[in-house]
Parts: structure tokens; sequence; C-alpha cells
């Protein structure tokens, strides 16, 4: 969910509002805003997309006030309702709170209220914390005093932002596992999940750490733990540039991102590379000499980060001989991994806030190993936690489906498998300094794939009554496979899954009927032609059944022109890179059926970009 709150001289309305509409990537099921007015609190929300509320606002509009909160939703207890959106208030109406998270105790403590007569109107955990909250204030007229007595006796993970009618121009927030950043302005202050809420007014932010309590005036940010003890807080400058987060001229901000995919690539290596073709990762600050004793690596991750990691552990494998799994984050703790000092876990995640990763690292953490974070968000919640960071400069991404985070945690992740490489001084040597030549031109030639997308789309559009779409590839092509079908699934709503080509007679190959459309990820004729020759034969068994074949082929593969019913050109790439520039078309070919179908191509149904609960 996304958080904001505000206390200073301008409309609080509009600048919660405002910075509601830059975090709806975090959800986008409800919405709801409370301001301080006339001395009690007015509040609106309202079911569905920000535009939902914000006509609510212009039909019934909130009396005018300088210190408020807001919320954009993404449910977990209770379904999407007006009333199931936040602010909760208590029954007096004097105290209104936003909540990201989930509170595991919260039957309980509603129980509890109920006893002691209070009416619950919502299915919310977040309605409990309004009541115990107003009960806390009766008896210290202190907010910030009453929301850490509150979260002593909350359990899970929460951030929550306050606002009480009797307490004018303050607003206070709390803070456990999920994010919350404060923003210092001018005679003004923020409270969001994101910086992206207030970078158009200030950028010297601070950061909340875990079981953090903050209280906002006008002129003071005073932070304490859930003690009420003062504590350190780590202050720092955002240097996103604001436009970026602007669409930039394109219908979505999808496309934008797609269209940035060159520069995203190209500044993940800038500086990462020296001209004799080695590798400086000075900011990966573990030392050579551990990394030299790593014997396992693990890489955990969620969604198409999980893909990235699926590619990763080809290349790390082949390249340092170092034994790699890759794990959904949210199934590894669970299992008891196996870890010790000697794995390296790489937690890789675009927002650095996911809480499945984050519980992940923790876990290994806590077993001893080392864990190095791949991640875009600066300063965010895994990072910080994690022993190294290489941050992977895509820019901010806003578009829930992601696509320039994936190809810079591809070259992240190629980054690290070189340097473990590089340190470790494999018999690869040769072949590390070649690729390493080899990454400093892909940005071009994503570049080139992207001249040449409009037949893909206009394929795109001309599938756009399909049901079903397979995907299939082997080696790296088969993680390709799987977040092309993701693509499709979270942008198109269509029925659409990976295969691994040669799985394909175990199973699959029962799906292919006539006209079904079936993408092929084909590897490189050169250097590994076993494998090229096995999916040229794949295609033709599919063919053979009736399938639509879509074949994506290196420029020159002539092999596969007679079993193509079309064919996507990519420039010629090294197998292991290959992915670089075969989900290009992929991620083209997802956002057009999308757009054909008339679905949401930035905010899919149910999804969120950001999804800080288990
Ligand atoms: C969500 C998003 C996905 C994303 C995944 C992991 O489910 O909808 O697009 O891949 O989270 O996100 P992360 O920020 O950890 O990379």
């Amino acid at each position: 969910c996304g958080i904001v709150g505000y206390v200073g001289p301008q409309s609080a309305l509009d600048v919660v509002t405002a910075g509601l509409k830059r975090l709806e990537y975090r959800g986008y099921d409800s919405a709801g805003v409370a301001v301080q007015a006339d001395g009690g609190l007015a509040t609106a929300k309202k079911a569905g997309k920000l535009v939902n509320l914000e006509k609510e606002l212009a039909d019934r509009p909130l009396p005018a006030g300088t210190t408020g909160i807001g919320h954009t939703r993404w449910a977990t207890h209770g379904g999407p309702t007006d009333a199931n959106a936040h602010p909760h208030i208590d029954n007096a109406g004097r105290v209104a709170v936003v909540h990201n998270g989930i509170i595991e105790n919260f039957a309980a403590l509603r129980e509890e209220l109920a006893e002691r007569g209070h009416e619950l109107h919502s299915e919310t955990d977040t309605e409990v914390v309004a009541h115990l909250l107003a009960e806390e204030f009766s008896g210290c007229a202190d907010l910030a005093e009453a929301m850490r007595l509150v979260c002593r006796r909350l359990e899970g993970a929460f951030t929550l932002v306050a606002v009480h009618a009797d307490e004018p121009d303050v607003v206070v927030g709390a803070r456990r596992n999920s994010p919350l950043v404060v923003g210092v302005g001018e005679g003004e202050a923020f409270l969001a999940s994101d910086v992206a809420a207030f970078i158009a007014h200030t950028r010297d932010a601070i950061e909340l750490g875990q079981d953090q309590v903050v209280e906002l005036r006008r002129d003071a940010v005073t932070v304490t733990d859930f003690a009420g003890a003062a504590a350190d807080v780590r202050e720092y400058h955002v240097d996103w540039d604001a436009s970026a987060a602007e669409k930039g001229g394109y219908d979505y901000f999808m496309l934008k991102e797609i269209a940035e995919q060159p520069k995203a690539v190209a500044d993940t290596l800038l500086g990462r590379i020296d001209g004799a073709g080695s590798l400086t990762l000075d900011e990966v600050r573990i030392p050579a000499s551990v990394l030299r004793e790593v014997d396992k690596v693990v890489i955990v991750a969620c969604g198409t980060a999980f893909h990235a990691g699926l590619i990763a552990k080809y290349a790390i494998e082949h390249w340092t001989r170092i034994p790699c799994e890759v794990e959904l984050a949210s199934e590894f703790r669970y299992r008891d991994p196996i870890l010790d000092p000697q794995t390296l876990v790489i937690a890789i995640s675009q927002s650095g806030e996911t809480m499945d990763t984050l519980m992940a690292l923790r876990h290994a953490r806590e077993q001893g190993a080392r864990v190095l974070a791949i991640c875009n968000t600066n300063g965010s919640t895994i990072p910080r936690e994690s022993d190294a960071v290489l941050y992977t400069h895509a820019g901010p991404e806003v578009a829930v489906a992601s696509t320039k985070a994936f190809l810079t945690q591809l070259v992240a992740c190629y980054l690290v498998a070189l340097y473990l490489g590089q340190v470790r001084g494999t018999k690869w040597a040769d072949e590390i300094r070649a690729v390493v030549r080899d990454l400093s031109s892909v940005s071009g030639a994503v570049d080139r794939v992207l001249e040449t997308m409009e037949p893909v789309r206009e394929l795109a559009r001309s599938l756009a009554a399909k049901n079903t779409v397979l995907f299939l590839g082997r080696h790296v092509g088969y993680p390709v496979a799987l977040e092309g079908a993701l693509k499709l699934k979270e942008l198109a709503y269509m029925h659409a899954e990976g295969f691994a080509a040669g799985e394909l007679k175990h199973g699959p190959i029962a799906l292919i009927e006539d006209d079904l459309p079936v993408v092929v990820v084909v590897p490189s004729p050169r250097g590994r032609s076993v494998l090229h020759d096995k999916i040229v034969s794949n295609i033709q068994e599919i063919r053979a059944r009736g399938a639509r074949t879509i074949v994506i082929a290196e420029e020159g593969d002539e092999a596969v022109v007679p079993y193509a019913d079309h064919l996507i050109r990519v420039p010629v790439t090294p197998t292991l890179l290959q992915p670089l520039v075969a989900t290009v078309p992929l991620q083209v070919f997802a956002c057009e059926l999308a757009t054909a179908r008339g679905n949401e191509v930035d905010q899919p149904r149910n999804l969120a970009k950001s999804v800080t609960v288990e």
C-alpha cells in the first residue's frame, strides 16, 4: 500500500492526493484521505483507483486544512470496498489512521475492543489501531506517545500514519518492516512509503529504521524507538530526477520504460568495467578473500526478479563453477535451507521492499550466510539489511510489469558472476574478458531490437481474441519463456505458460491444437549448436500438430525460416547474454496485446508493483 502524510502551510489535500498519485503503483484497490479541519477531522475514501476518490472529492469537497494523511490500498484483510478503504477512524471520529502491512494479532485485539464497547465497522486489521490509538490518546494527550504504546501491542508488519483532531499540526508515523521515509522541507514535513510521493517538494529525506516512531511538526521531526528513546536516523539526499517519473510523451509508463532499456543497461554498466576489460565493483563490500571461499550461491527473488535469478544461475555456474540454486523467496525460508558462512545469497529486488525477499534474506543472515542485494532503489530495506549491494541504475520504474529493471537485474547478475570469476581466477579468464567486451555493446543491440518492433505489435493485435499463448525455450531461453508468459498474464490476463522446450514431449504437447500461438525462443546456432538443433526439432513437432509458431531467432539463423509462421529477429549475441535482447520483443508483445484487449497497461488488475506483505 502507499502512504502519505503532510504538515505545513500548503493544502494538505493537494499535497496528499498528488503524493498518492505517485504511489499508486503500490496498490490501487481503494484510496482515501483525512485532513484536520475546523477542529475535527474530515475524511473521504473510495473503492477503486484514485480517480474515484478524486471524483468524490470534486462532488463533495472537504473543508480546507494543512495537515493530512492519505492511503492507496492493495487489499489484504477485507475486499476492496469503500468501508475497508483507509483511513480508519475511531468511534468518536477524532483519530484517523492509515496502514501498510498485516497486523497478525488483530483478531484478539478486535475482540478485546468489542468487549470494551467499541464498534468496529470494517473487516480490516487497521481499524483496531484507530480504536487503540483513541484509547491511549485519552490517557496522555500525546499522539506520538499513544502510537508508541499501541505499537508495543501489535504483532506482524506494519507502517502506520495517524492524525488526531485534538493535536493540530502533528502527523505521527510508525514503522516495522514496511517502508516509511520522511521528507524535510522549509516549514513543512512529509511522510511517505516512497520518496516519489514528495520529491516535487523536497529532496531531503530521513529514512526510518525498524521499530521507530516519528512525530512530524512544521519545524520539527522527532524520531524515537517504540520505548520513547531518541533514535539514530539516516539523512540522505534524493538524486532521482523528478521528470524521470513522468511519462515523457508516452501513453504508458511501460512504453517509456521499455524504450529506456538501452540507457538503463548502459547506466548499470557505467564505471564498472575498465578499459582493459576487467571489473571494478568496489561497492560490493564483501572482501575478495571471502568471495574466494564461497562454495554455494543461492539466489532468492520474486516475480520478474526471480526470472533474472534463473538466468543468472546459468552464467554463475558456467563462469565460476560455483553451484548455484535459485529459489522463490516466498518458499525459501520455510523449507529449512542449508546455509553457512560460505554461502553467498543474492537477493534480487527492484523495489528493495518485497516482504518475501526481505524475510528470505533475514533468514539467510541468521544462518550466517553473506547476502548481496541487487536492487534498484537506493536506501530501501533490502540493501540496508544486506552485507553489500550492487545497485541497478534503471531509474524509477513505475509500470507494475517490470521491464527495464529486469534487463538491469540481468546486467547486474552478469557483473556479479564475472566478478566472482575474476576474484577467483577461474580457468575461464579469457572467456570472461570477452564477455565483458560483449556486455559493453549490448545496449546498442537492445536499441536495434526496439527499432524493429512494429511487426511484433501488429502480430499482437492480430492475436487479441486468443485465450492461450505458450512460450518455449531451452537453456537461458527457458527463463525468457517464463518471463514472456508472466508478462502476458500480468498485462493481457491471458492464459500463458512457459515451458522448457525439452519438457514439451513429457506433457505440455497435449495442449497444442490448431492455430494455438506458441512463442519459441531460439538460441544462437553458433556455440551451443546442439541446443539450436534440438529446438528447431521442437518447432517442427508443434507445427506438425497445428501450432502457429512465433519464432524469436538470431539474425542470419536460416534453419528456422521454413518452420516459423512469424519470425522475430534479434541481433547476434553470445548465448548467455541473449536474454537481454530476446526478452524485449516479449515485453512489447504483452504490452500491445494488453492495449488491444482494452486493459490498463500500467496498473493491471489485482497486482501491485511493490508487495510489502508476505
Ligand atoms: C510484484 C510485482 C512484480 C515484481 C515482484 C518482485 O509482484 O508485481 O512485477 O517482479 O513484485 O518485485 P521486486 O521489487 O522485489 O523486484
